[in-house]
């Protein structure tokens, strides 16, 4: 870990209180003055830290800024792990990661923003993307063939399931076949993107964006959004940094990641799942004011398909991501 973290680190460890420059040069084994250019980049970063002149520094307690050296200061795997970028504001971290993707970017290059102008969602829908949220975009090249690439979106559930769970406490669960719930809200949503060799059918790179409502304030979800979307901490300040919550996500994404079609990730994708004995409205994908056919969901099979009965008609299906939205409807299964 570099100076700047180690002393962004200890700083928040100690939020609020006065440590002296001294302090952190014994501590570090290095100048006074390498302390004070550590201090000067993190300010230039936008960390709150005040420096008075004998008065040591201070991290301010409402300083909350999404930066490189504050996620690896709460990252526990290697630094080489992941090679994460991080921007205050972006058009789109999928689109961005694209980019890099046919400039050559290796495995695991991870986009970080903090917020987006133009942020995609599923079935070219925008993804609304205001400051208080975390947005964040991973690029992988796997060798698998195309086919498989919903696995990656179910291991993503899973690991933003898990980061929330580890950081928070919150027990979020999974609404199929892309979106993070809290108490019946959308909290994140997860758009995967892949480009494909034509010739071997194998995948060249796939992008798993992720956008988690963090801090978002209640105000940005207004009208009809407001009855489908919240956020985690949407009115009291969050008990921990964003850039630890940035960390864990792309530790516990990262993580799922590496083995998407694990059936470990497929049990724990189906043991989060939410929507097993609820009532749905299946809607067809190209018609947007079909109003869609009732149907109650049974289960998730193993390759990722929800398994419903029309309650019209009585007749089953399967259905895969791409072929169907989704409306809850108010009622649970008795
Ligand atoms: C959805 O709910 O339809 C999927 C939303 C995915 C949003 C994320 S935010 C980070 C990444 N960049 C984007 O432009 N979209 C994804």
């Amino acid at each position: 870990m570099a100076l700047k973290e180690k002393v962004l680190a200890y700083l928040e460890a100690n939020r609020g209180a006065s440590v002296s420059g001294e302090e952190l040069a014994v501590l570090f084994g290095v100048s006074r003055t390498a302390v004070w250019k550590a201090i000067s980049a993190l300010k230039a970063e936008g960390h709150l830290i005040d420096a008075g002149t004998n008065r040591g520094y201070t991290l301010a307690l409402n300083s909350d800024v999404l930066t490189h050296s504050g996620i690896l200061s709460y990252l526990s795997s290697p630094q080489d792990t992941y090679c994460i970028e991080v921007h205050q504001t972006i058009g789109s971290t999928n689109q961005y990661a694209k980019e890099l993707a046919a400039k050559g970017a290796p495995h695991g290059t991870v986009i970080v923003a903090a917020s987006q102008t133009q942020g995609r969602g599923r079935l070219g829908r925008c993804f609304t993307s205001p400051p208080g949220g975390i947005y964040f975009s991973f690029l992988l090249r796997p060798a698998l063939t195309a086919e498989k690439g919903l696995c990656f979106t179910t291991a993503a559930c899973v690991g933003v399931c898990n980061a929330i769970e580890q950081t928070t406490g919150i027990i979020p669960a999974i609404k199929w076949v892309n979106d993070i719930y809290v108490n019946d809200k959308k909290v994140c949503g997860i758009l995967t993107e892949a480009a494909t060799n034509f010739e071997t059918g194998t995948l060249e790179y796939v992008i798993v964006g992720i956008g988690v409502n963090f801090a978002t304030p209640s105000a940005y979800f207004e009208g009809e959004l407001a009855e489908i979307a919240t956020s985690l901490y949407p009115d009291e300040p969050a008990p921990f940094s964003r850039n630890q919550i940035a960390a864990a996500l792309i530790e516990n994404v990262g993580k799922a990641l590496q083995q998407p079609e694990s059936p470990h990730i497929m049990a724990a994708y189906k043991q989060k799942s939410f929507l097993p004995g609820r009532m749905v409205q299946v809607c067809s994908t190209s018609i947007s004011t079909d109003a869609g056919r009732t149907a109650l969901v049974n289960s998730i099979d193993d390759a990722g398909r929800l398994l419903v009965t029309y309650q019209d008609d009585g007749s089953t299906a399967a259905l895969s991501s791409g072929e169907v939205r989704l409306r809850l409807t108010a009622s649970k299964k008795k």
